[in-house]
């Protein structure tokens, strides 16, 4: 992977994606309401809480599949429009909570469906390399999330939004794609929301956190002194941070 040279930190650039009193829902129920994030490049920020918080709802939305229910979304300083498909297109790539991996086709034929290319995804898990004439349905669950997030880093997209990499994987393999994740972050500049169950796992990955309950952003801050906060408000709420 070829380094991109740093001239500043992450946290001196302005937001690459930024939502401004966003509120997002099903229909006219809104889930989410007055959302204030942002995420710059190169860094990898943690959207945390627990089940029903509103998390895979802020995703949709800042992805294009849910049409927001009032705020703004900005990408790069000008509104964000557009649906899925011209979102992505223009750098803004969505890895959602159901793996999206065709079953019946082959690895290769899966990655060649992202538009990235075979190389990109195997330079980020040459894992894949040995495994792309087998059925992606014949992977093991890991290795189908290394498919999933090998092709959606081989578009190189500006900002990345992941929704719950880890569900159903053994900690080793989710460690895996962590670190794959942040070392794609570093090396080629793309802001990554990482919304995820495991916070303790989130936080060592990432570079701020944001936690989420019912619907509402409720405390922010960097991950590198996050979990004493990050357990005592999951207390408050009598749900686990682990
Ligand atoms: N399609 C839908 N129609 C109506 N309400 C929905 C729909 N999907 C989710 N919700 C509701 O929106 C709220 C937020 O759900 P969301 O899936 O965003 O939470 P989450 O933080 O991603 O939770 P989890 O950690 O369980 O994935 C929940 O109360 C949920 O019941
Ligand atoms: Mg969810």
């Amino acid at each position: 992977m070829t380094a991109v040279a740093h001239t500043e930190p992450a946290t001196a650039r302005g937001a690459a994606l930024r939502a401004t009193s966003l509120v997002a829902g099903y229909g006219d129920l809104a889930v989410v309401r007055g959302l204030d994030i942002e995420v710059r490049a190169g860094e990898i920020v943690a959207l945390l809480g627990p089940n029903g918080a509103g998390k895979s709802t802020t995703l949709l939305t800042l992805a294009g599949e849910l049409r927001p229910l009032g705020g703004e979304i900005s990408w790069f300083g000008s509104p964000l429009t557009g649906g899925l498909h011209k979102r992505a297109a223009s750098g803004l790539g969505f890895v959602p909570e159901e793996r999206s991996v065709i079953m019946s086709m082959s690895v290769r034929d899966n990655l060649l469906l992202g538009s990235g290319g075979i190389e990109p995804a195997v330079e980020v898990f040459p894992e894949l390399g040995a495994l792309l004439d087998r059925r992606a349905g014949l992977l093991s669950g890991g290795e189908q999330q290394m498919l999933t997030l090998g092709r959606a880093l081989a578009r190189r997209p500006k900002v990345l939004l992941a929704d719950e990499l880890s569900l159903g994987l053994g900690p080793i393999v989710v460690d895996r794609l962590l670190a794959a994740l942040r070392d794609a972050a570093t090396t080629l500049d793309i802001g990554v929301l990482l919304v995820e169950q495991q916070a303790r796992r989130a936080l060592a990955a990432s570079d701020r956190w944001y936690l989420m309950r019912r619907g509402e952003l409720v405390a922010s801050g960097d991950s590198s002194d996050g979990m004493d906060e990050i357990q005592r408000l999951y207390l408050a709420g009598h749900d686990s941070a682990d």
